[in-house]
């Protein structure tokens, strides 16, 4: 049997992972490459009912390890309902965040203790094939973000959380540079970004061309 491929996307808010996805969405479209385009939290019907209530800006834990416990339900659910089965029937699975963001946002962000977390992930043991880390400072992401509708949780957090987050995203990186791949995006296009994106995916998605 082969195993399909995944692929992660990382990056802090406004760095265009949403449209950069959709774009290499449309190019497996385009190149008949069966593919599974998802995201977390959210990736199922049960994580969408998680995402509206870890985004929504009124919601207050009472414990710290309260938010984390919900993207590690939603992503259980996720990976044996949506990633697992794409990847068992040989399918290039596109996703929009996975562990590195929990690492990067409740250990970077939210300073969780790094030991229990590493407890948590051990229930895991799908690690990406390839995580493309989109990189942009803080003040132009959020910028970015903050030109949007309404501010998630998230998004209304301050910037030293952000500069966290994104100093955590860079030491997962650095820890694992086979997998990851840095882009920066500050200041450039969306089309100079895709094609980065494209020559670093390329050898991953079509190993033969
Ligand atoms: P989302 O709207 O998907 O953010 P973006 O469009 O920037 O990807 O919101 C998801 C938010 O949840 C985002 O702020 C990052 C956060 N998050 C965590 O804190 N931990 C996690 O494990 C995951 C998957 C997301």
């Amino acid at each position: 049997m082969k195993l399909g491929i995944f692929i992660t996307f990382e990056g802090i808010e406004g760095v265009g992972k949403t449209t950069q996805l959709q774009r290499l969405a449309a190019v497996l479209q385009e190149r008949n490459v069966p593919h599974v385009l998802t995201r977390e939290p959210g990736g199922t019907a049960f994580g969408q009912q998680l995402r509206s209530i870890i985004l929504d800006p009124s919601t207050r834990f009472g414990h710290q390890f309260t938010e984390i416990m919900l993207f590690m339900a939603d992503r259980l659910e996720h990976l044996a309902k949506v990633i697992e089965p794409a990847l068992e029937s040989g399918k290039v699975v596109l996703c929009d965040r996975f562990i590195d963001s929990t690492i990067a946002y409740q250990v970077g962000g939210r300073q969780l203790p790094g030991a229990y977390v590493e407890q948590l992930h051990s229930l895991i043991h799908l690690v990406p094939n390839k995580t493309v880390l989109l990189d942009v400072a803080p003040e132009e992401g959020l910028t970015r973000a903050r030109g949007r509708a309404k501010l998630d949780r998230f998004e209304q957090e301050t910037m030293a959380f952000h500069h966290r987050v994104r100093s955590m995203y860079h030491l997962c990186a650095s820890r694992d540079p086979d997998r990851f791949a840095v882009i920066d995006t500050s200041q450039r296009s969306e089309r100079d970004v895709f094609n980065d994106i494209m020559d670093v995916l390329t050898p991953v998605i079509w190993p033969d061309s």
